[in-house]
């Protein structure tokens, strides 16, 4: 790595289980009693009064909220919408946590969503004309980031397996590459030319066909917050969440597995495959438990984030890769 200045994607490990003092509810109304930290309870309530003030009608508000497939139960508490939408990874608005004000200025309208590669017949289309194409429903999900915190949410949208029907990929097609925009007159992170923008991910024809691979346009029974990548992203919950691709524009059939944006900034750390195991920890920290949003508490993490019992057989038959980074 040539890059001389502080690598800012190298978290160090006391930040591995962070912002528990800005975010919890706890915390935050002791910071509250004590005055100065106002300004942090400022950033909170800003982010909510940003998405009212600023944001565009978004025109598929009517399709929310969606009917809850109840197949997708939860073995927690929902985390509460507060938390999870004012607490955030997206590096184009800033390599912090507190990005939801920033994101507001991202356009929503005109989007197209690109399908390419090995595919039948390129396209590209308007996401409302793809989202009215969708069977769209509602699905409880938990959510495990790299960096040891957790959360449970309502995510609004459609099976990845239909988006894949709908893109008709080659026979020959083995991965899917999703893409983020990339436009950094509103993203200001896009302007750090030590990333490999855009964010890019991807999953094997298998993986994303899984029928818990999700693709999220909504959240709490509304359309997706920008914050949390409108106006569509990935949910696949038995990965880290750097996999979950925000704000797609571009899904990529290929032949060859895709090196991600976290892998090519530190190969090392993240891997392709990223299923959450509480026994492999990160170089830099252990993966055992995870703190939940808008709680101080730590609960234990699970074998594939809890969900083995559905997804270990897509493993099976790969013993030599290294399945859980
Ligand atoms: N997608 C883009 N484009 N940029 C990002 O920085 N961060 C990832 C993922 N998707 C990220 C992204 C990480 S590390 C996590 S944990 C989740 O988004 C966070 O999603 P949330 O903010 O909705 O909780």
């Amino acid at each position: 790595m040539l890059i001389k200045r502080k690598r800012e994607w190298e978290i160090p490990e006391r930040d591995a289980t962070p912002e528990s003092a800005f975010l919890s509810r706890r915390s935050l109304a002791k910071a509250i009693a004590a005055g100065p930290i106002l300004l942090a309870a400022g950033a909170v309530a800003g982010a909510g009064r940003a998405a009212a003030d600023d944001a565009a009608p978004d025109p598929t508000a009517g399709l929310y909220p969606l009917k809850r497939n109840e197949r997708y139960v939860l073995d927690r508490p929902l985390t509460g919408e507060v938390w999870a939408t004012t607490y955030n990874n997206f590096y184009e608005f800033g390599s912090h946590k507190q990005i939801a004000k920033a994101a507001q200025k991202l356009p929503l309208r005109p989007w197209t969503v690109a399908f390419d590669g090995m595919v039948e017949q390129p396209r590209t289309v308007d996401v409302d004309t793809l989202i009215k194409a969708m069977p769209l429903e509602e699905r409880l999900y938990r959510h495990r980031c790299v960096e040891a915190w957790a959360m449970a949410v309502p995510w609004g949208g459609f099976p990845m397996k239909a988006l894949i029907d709908y893109a008709k990929p080659l026979a020959s097609a083995k991965y899917v590459v999703m893409e983020t925009f990339k436009n950094d007159a509103v993203a200001p992170g896009q302007k750090q030319f030590w990333y490999p923008w855009p964010y890019l991910d991807g999953l094997t024809i298998e993986e994303a066909t899984h029928e818990l691979a999700f693709i999220a346009t909504g959240l709490y029974g509304k359309p997706m917050p920008r914050q949390n990548g409108a106006p569509l992203r990935l949910a696949v919950p038995w990965k880290y969440g750097f996999k979950h691709v925000k704000s797609i524009v571009r899904f990529t059939f290929t032949d060859k597995r895709p090196v991600s944006f976290w892998e090519k900034l530190q190969a090392g750390e993240y891997g392709f495959w990223a299923n959450v195991n509480p026994d492999v920890a990160h170089p830099r920290w252990s993966q055992a438990s995870e703190r939940m949003l808008g709680s101080d508490e730590r609960v234990p993490t699970k074998l594939y984030n809890g969900y083995a019992e559905q997804v270990a057989s897509l493993y099976e038959g790969l013993k030599g890769e290294k399945l859980f980074m």
